[in-house]
């Protein structure tokens, strides 16, 4: 039996990051374990999205440690980290718009390196959570609803077989029944195949309600974490994040 794995999947530490003289991360400190949903909540320029690109090194970290697996990947190339079973799926969506949904998928595979028989378990484990995109194969990807680019956004980041899968604000935009099939689909994948996820959401509600722990970023820093039913019961939480605001 191996000895039990008591280090985070994901540890950030010390983080800072900067664009030119705006220094948008002051000295994060994050952990993903292996397993684990965490959300990440906060306002808008809080630096949420600055933090999961710097994961995947742009920008750079001007100081702190991102420590992944085990690993100091701080100082990584970005083609190097999509190696290492880190997925991301950006703010925006940023699907191939004149490609058709088959061959998004097929970019996301050709980072895995799997097997034939690999892609095509991945690709119907993909079209099974998402069976929309089973009807539009052949459809180029700019003229899919938002709602289906999100889901081809996060299809293809798992064609490319993630440990860690990395969402930014998956819900935005997207009419509440179509944010919760994207959010019961996160719960599928962590659920069924021991997927691991940091997912940023200004939908606090719904993050904290998926999510076994959340961190709230504000300017910067991360001000409060704990687990996701203990941050909504908090009455700051509340009142920043869930009453009157985007739900
Ligand atoms: N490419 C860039 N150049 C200069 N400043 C940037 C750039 N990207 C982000 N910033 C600044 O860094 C800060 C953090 O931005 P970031 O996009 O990480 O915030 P966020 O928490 O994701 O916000 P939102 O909820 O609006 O997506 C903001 O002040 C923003 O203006
Ligand atoms: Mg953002």
């Amino acid at each position: 039996m191996s000895a039990p794995d008591t280090q985070p999947l994901l540890a950030i530490r010390g983080l800072h990051a900067a664009y030119g003289n705006i220094e948008a991360l002051k000295g994060v400190d994050l952990d993903v374990a292996a397993g684990e949903i965490v959300a990440l909540i906060g306002a808008n320029g809080a630096g949420k999205s600055t933090l999961m690109m710097t994961v995947f090194g742009k920008p750079r970290a001007s100081d702190g440690e991102i420590i992944y697996d085990g690993l100091d990947i701080t100082h990584a190339p970005t083609h190097h980290i999509a190696h290492l079973r880190i997925a991301q799926s950006p703010e925006g969506r940023r699907i191939f718009a004149r490609m058709s949904v088959a061959e998004n998928l097929r970019m996301g595979a050709d980072v895995a390196h799997g097997s034939k028989s690999e892609r095509s378990e991945d690709l119907d484990r993909v079209l099974t959570l998402f069976p929309r995109l089973k009807e539009r194969m052949h459809q180029r990807g700019g003229t899919l609803s938002g709602g289906e680019q999100q889901m081809l956004a996060i299809g293809r980041a798992l064609m490319s077989r993630p440990r860690l899968l990395m969402l930014d604000e998956p819900s935005l935009g997207l009419a509440p029944l179509i944010a919760r099939q994207i959010f019961d689909a996160i719960r599928i994948l962590n659920q069924k195949d021991g997927l691991t996820v940091l997912i940023v959401e200004q939908n606090a509600n719904h993050a904290l309600k998926l999510a076994h722990r959340g961190y709230v970023m504000v300017n910067g820093l991360i001000t409060l974490s704990g687990t996701g039913a203990e941050l909504l019961e908090r009455p700051e939480i509340r009142a920043a994040y869930l009453e009157g605001g985007r739900h």
